[in-house]
């Protein structure tokens, strides 16, 4: 059920359109990542609805390295073509996997966590990192979900210094 407090638009359509004018926002001339990437998941974890955990890991020795969070601590490392966040990585493309227990190989950091969304971060051909959201509820996420996801993380990776290795 939607939250009646909420100061975000029930329909999702405008709900993403707003948070990405909000990030552009927040990012006002500021290029560096770990500020910028900190305030993107505070603006979604206030943002979306049912979710558990929302974050970014980033590439560094060529895995996968914990990053700016809003949630309960989770794994540090994840190698490249593990889990979710890892598949995101070796496929190039977001991951939308309704159930996780249904995804072999999944990493769970949150035992609550019941589906997924991991967006890949990509400048100039490279991944530098993932957005990832968790929800304690099945098939959380949808395809308007995926492509408001995808726009968030393209203001990201236009409005970011990313160092490429
Ligand atoms: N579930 C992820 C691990 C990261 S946590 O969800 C924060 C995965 O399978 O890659």
């Amino acid at each position: 059920m939607h939250d009646m407090n909420s100061m975000y638009p029930e329909d999702k359509l405008e709900l993403y359109h707003l948070l990405q004018e909000q990030l552009k926002a927040l990012l006002d001339d500021e290029p560096n990542v770990i500020p910028n990437l900190s305030n993107a998941s505070a603006l979604l974890n206030m943002a979306l609805e049912d979710i558990n955990w929302v974050g970014f890991y980033l590439m560094h020795n060529n895995e996968l390295l914990l990053g700016p969070f809003q949630g309960k601590p989770a794994c540090i490392h994840i190698p490249i073509g593990k889990g979710v966040c890892g598949t995101a990585v070796t496929q190039k493309k977001t991951q939308l996997v309704p159930d996780v227990h249904a995804f072999p190989g999944h990493i769970a950091c949150d035992s609550a966590s019941r589906s997924e969304i991991v967006v890949p971060i990509c400048v100039n051909g490279c991944i530098v990192g993932v957005l990832d959201i968790d929800s304690p509820i099945i098939d959380r996420f949808d395809s308007v979900d995926q492509t408001g996801l995808e726009k968030f993380v393209q203001i990201l990776e236009d409005g970011c210094e990313w160092k490429l290795k």
